[in-house]
């Protein structure tokens, strides 16, 4: 790599995630900044990649009883269970402002059967201002007796295929991290016709409340989130760069700069940060900010060129 530093003005941040235009590389991940809103005394999102929005299904769900939310060593557990309120409601009530902040916004969609993908993905088609389909498909099939969607390659497949025939935006499933064989769920996808892939959502763990002998989150089982679940993603995003040519929008653990070069070197093209907006929510634009410094310190002219350099011999 070059070593003639730049001024950080002068490295273009700008990134192409299969069609998704971002000026920069770095977004919120889904479930974790709400609609955006929730933040707006803290920085403007619409200096962010974008904003992918909290998950939507068809129709509101109230999501699971508390506990919901349980801290860990190095992360969090959580089972909000996909509470919203709806399409409907979020392209009436969401979308207007976040179309008037000119925010980037990436609609994150959840279905209980195939169709509802298809159902979806037609419906926020042409919404004005959405600018990527993010599928999470760590849902349970409810047709194929609850088995995750996301798990099984022909079923990935399948629903990857479903949206596309549905929509003219840019698909990019959300890997679920709870398989085997990662790069068979990513060519999986890839054939079905993904744009680009999101990597990683949540692995699943539980805990136990000593006190009361019991799980300590109602619905047993949660999602392991933050910097305890960073190594497995590096490696699965490492792993599929190598054997999948599709873009990789990589998240899972980030909560420095430092965390999001890792990501970029070892194959994604963009990142996102979820829980380290918990502890920080200034982190995104520190992320942006150390990016560019980066990329300035050591000569890059773009910060595309940080992409996959770790596989570099
Ligand atoms: C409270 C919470 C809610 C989440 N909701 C969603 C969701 O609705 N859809 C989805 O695809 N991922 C959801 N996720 C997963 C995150 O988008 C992200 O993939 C995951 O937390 C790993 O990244 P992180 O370690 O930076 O948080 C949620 C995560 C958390 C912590």
């Amino acid at each position: 790599m070059p070593n003639q530093p730049l001024k950080p003005d002068k490295v273009d941040m700008s990134v192409n995630l299969g069609g998704l235009q971002m000026k920069n590389p770095v977004c919120t991940a889904s479930g974790t900044f709400g609609y955006g809103s929730e933040y707006i005394d803290y920085f403007d999102p619409a200096l962010l990649g974008a904003v992918i929005v909290k998950g939507t299904t068809m129709e509101p769900r109230a999501g699971n009883p508390p506990p919901r939310i349980v801290e860990t060593p190095a992360g969090m557990l959580n089972a909000i269970g996909l509470e919203n309120p709806g399409v409907e409601a979020f392209i009436s009530q969401y979308m207007p402002e976040l179309r008037a902040q000119g925010v980037t916004v990436v609609a994150n969609i959840a279905g209980n059967t195939l169709e509802e993908y298809g159902q979806l993905a037609q419906r926020l088609d042409h919404v004005e201002g959405i600018a990527a389909l993010e599928l999470n498909i760590s849902c349970p099939n409810v047709k194929q007796g609850g088995l995750q969607f996301g798990t099984d390659p022909d079923m990935v497949y399948q629903v990857v295929n479903m949206v596309k025939s549905n929509t003219q935006l840019p698909v990019i499933p959300k890997l679920s991290p709870n398989v085997t064989d990662i790069v068979a769920i990513a060519s999986a996808a890839q054939e079905g016709g993904a744009d680009a892939l999101a990597m990683i959502n949540t692995l699943m763990g539980m805990a136990v409340d000593i006190d009361r002998c019991r799980p300590t989150l109602a619905n047993i089982f949660g999602g392991l989130s933050g910097p305890a679940i960073k190594p497995v993603a590096l490696r699965m995003i490492y792993q599929v760069y190598q054997q999948v040519k599709l873009p990789i929008l990589g998240g899972g653990g980030i909560v420095s700069v430092r965390d999001a070069l890792e990501f970029m070197m070892v194959g994604a093209s963009a990142v996102s940060i979820g829980t380290g907006i918990f502890v920080d929510p200034y982190l995104p634009c520190q992320v942006i900010d150390g990016l560019q410094e980066y990329a300035a310190q050591h000569g890059l002219a773009s910060i595309k060129e940080l992409v996959g350099a770790a596989h570099q011999e």
